[in-house]
Parts: structure tokens; C-alpha cells; sequence
């Protein structure tokens, strides 16, 4: 049984971050960052709203996208590395204010790659018929745990949710070739310090700030990301001519462009949001695929590849036919 993408929806905070703002307050500048990264602004989130109130807006949108009812949810699966607290899930916050009183929700944590955990989890709790109904969330607010001083980091980030309802094609009738038709997960911890928080409740007792070695995890991604989609490719005996869309994790433009190349892919295949969004990390593809379906170029029967990589490393990719 396939699960298929039923509703989605997404949530921005209201204040824009343009780029000149921040040169504003750190060594850099509108043209620095648009020529390496592509990124003109991102969303931050105001003071007090927190990742549970992204992540509820999202999901209150896919619902209703869907049609489906908060009561009729029984697995909710929150992707994000920030966390409301360090316990418990923000899932269960989430789950509390959509009206959802049965099953079970629990956070992923898996950085940019979380959706994509995520979404296979929660695929495969579909697929093992333990869950009918599911809501899967990326949502994060990477601002609280950026390092404002350094240009490095703080210029690539944002903040925001985004969701899809996934249910089990059980229904006769219902076309059976639709819906998620593999999912691909890999980590490899040799890399952890690449990409990292300086704390933890364990390590410093201290939240911690985003730390990474930007031109090693830009090497790694190119590589990790195009190998992800190609193995999902074969495993359904595809190939990159057959796909419509690639949603990618919106990490970089520059990442976007050398892994399309790497595919043989052309650039107008790629959905981009990371001019206007920066990095949200699981946050992004959901937000790129609900943007790419209110404007109508996702469409009932298209191929749709997505791909991320994040800090671990984790990555991953999700082959859905619509
Ligand atoms: N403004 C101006 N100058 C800057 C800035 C800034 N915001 N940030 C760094 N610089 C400077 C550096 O200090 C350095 O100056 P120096 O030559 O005087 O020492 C110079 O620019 C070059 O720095 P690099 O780090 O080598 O620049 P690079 O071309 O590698 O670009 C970047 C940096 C954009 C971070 C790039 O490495 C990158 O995109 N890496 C991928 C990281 C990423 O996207 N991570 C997201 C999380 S992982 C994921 O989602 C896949």
C-alpha cells in the first residue's frame, strides 16, 4: 500500500530579513551574499513565537487542504533541531492544538535531512498499516541558535514550517500508483563536527550556537545528494528524464545548480526558495513543495524527487508520484 500526499500547507513568520539589513549590523554585504548563496531574505520569527507555532499553522493549512479533520490525525511526525524545549516532543504541543487525541507523535531530529526521515517514517507506519492518517512537519527556528556575529553562518538561515497529510491508498478505487514510491536514508557520523551546536543538555548545559566548516559540508552535499537521487532512480527503474520536479533542500544556490548539473538535470526542473526563504533546514522542502503547488507547477500525476543533506551527515531523497 502506498501513502499518498494528500494536503499541504506552510507558514512564514511575518518580518523579512532583507540582506542589506543584516550588512547593517555584520561585515557583509547584499552582493557577497546573493553571488555565493543566492539568498535576498529570509523570514525570522518574532519574539516568543516558537517552532510548535510555526509547525501548528503549517499543519492547520495542509488539514484543511485536505479536507481532513485534526481528530482523524493518528501519527504526527515534527521534524526540527529546534525544538519549544529539550523535552517534551514540540509534537505533542502540535498535536494538542490541532485537536489530534489518538496515536502517537513524536519529533525526528535529523537537522536538514529531518523531513525526509520524517517522511519515511512516517511512510512506513503507513505501509505497515499502524497508522492511516499522518502529518508530517518540518519546521524550525534556526535564528535562536545562529551566532549573530558571525557572517560566516548568520546570513544562510531562516525560519519557517511547512506540512503534508499523507494518507494509506487503501480506498477502492483509489489510484494505486500514486503516492510516495521509495524513500532513501543515510548518515555517516565520521562528519558530525562539520556541522554542529557548541552545546546540548548533555555536553553544556547551554543551547548552543550553529558552527560550521562551510566549504567541506558544500563538498560533501554536491556529492551525497546527487548519489541519494540516483539510487532512487534505479531502485524504480527511472531515469533523471522521467523526472518533472526535483523539491531540494534549499541550502544554497550554488548547491542547487552543481547537483542539478551532476544529474544532467536543467536548472527550470528545480524548485528554488531559498532567494526568499535562505536555509529553514527541515523546514525547507515542505515549504518549497506547498509554494510550488499553490502556483501550479506540481500537478496530480507529475514525478517528484526530493533530496536533502544536513549536519550528521544525514541525507536523503523521496521519489513521489503525485
Ligand atoms: N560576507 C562577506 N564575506 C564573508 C561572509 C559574509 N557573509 N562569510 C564569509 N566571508 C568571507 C570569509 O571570511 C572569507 O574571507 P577571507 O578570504 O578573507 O578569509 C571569504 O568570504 C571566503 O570564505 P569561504 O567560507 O571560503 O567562502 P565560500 O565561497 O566557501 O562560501 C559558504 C561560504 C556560502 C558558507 C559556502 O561554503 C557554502 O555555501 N557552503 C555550504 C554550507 C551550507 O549551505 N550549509 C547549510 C547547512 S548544510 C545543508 O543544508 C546542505
Amino acid at each position: 500500500m502506498r501513502s499518498q500526499i494528500v494536503g499541504s500547507g506552510c507558514y512564514l513568520p511575518s518580518r523579512v530579513v532583507t540582506n542589506a539589513e543584516l550588512a547593517s549590523t555584520v561585515d557583509t554585504s547584499d552582493e557577497w551574499i546573493i553571488e555565493r548563496t543566492g539568498i535576498r531574505q529570509r523570514h525570522i520569527a518574532a519574539d516568543g513565537e516558537t517552532t510548535s507555532d510555526l509547525a501548528t499553522a503549517a499543519a492547520k493549512q495542509a488539514l484543511a487542504a485536505a479536507g481532513i479533520s485534526g481528530s482523524e490525525v493518528d501519527l504526527l511526525v515534527v521534524a526540527t533541531a529546534t525544538p519549544d524545549n529539550t523535552f517534551p516532543a514540540t509534537a505533542t504541543r502540535v498535536q494538542n492544538r490541532l485537536g489530534m487525541t489518538g496515536g502517537a507523535a513524536f519529533d525526528v531530529q535529523a537537522v536538514c535531512s529531518g523531513f525526509i526521515y520524517a517522511m519515511a517514517v512516517a511512510d512506513n507506519f503507513i505501509k505497515a498499516e499502524q497508522a492511516r492518517t499522518a502529518v508530517v512537519i518540518g519546521a524550525e527556528t534556526f535564528s535562536r541558535i545562529l551566532d549573530w556575529q558571525d557572517r560566516g553562518t548568520c546570513v544562510l538561515f531562516g525560519d519557517g514550517a511547512g506540512a503534508v497529510v499523507l494518507r494509506g491508498a487503501w480506498e477502492r478505487g483509489t489510484n494505486q500508483d500514486r503516492g510516495i514510491l521509495s524513500t532513501h536514508l543515510h548518515s555517516d557520523g565520521r562528519h558530525y563536527d562539520l556541522l554542529h551546536v557548541d552545546g546540548g543538555p548533555s555536553s553544556t548545559q547551554t543551547v548552543g550556537h550553529l558552527r560550521m566548516e562551510g566549504r567541506e559540508v558544500f563538498r560533501h552535499a554536491v556529492t551525497n545528494l546527487s548519489q541519494v537521487v540516483g539510487e532512487a532512480l534505479r531502485a524504480n527503474d527511472l531515469t533523471a528524464a522521467d523526472i518533472d520536479w526535483v523539491v531540494p533542500h534549499q541550502a544554497n544556490r550554488r548547491i542547487l545548480e552543481s547537483t542539478a548539473k551532476k544529474l544532467g538535470l536543467s536548472m527550470d526542473r528545480m524548485v528554488v526558495t531559498v532567494d526568499r526563504h535562505a536555509n529553514t533546514s527541515a523546514a525547507s522542502i515542505p515549504l518549497a513543495f506547498h509554494t510550488a503547488v499553490a502556483d501550479g507547477r506540481l500537478s496530480k500525476g507529475d514525478l517528484v524527487v526530493m533530496e536533502a543533506m544536513g549536519g550528521g551527515f544525514t541525507w536523503g531523497s523521496a521519489l513521489v508520484r503525485l
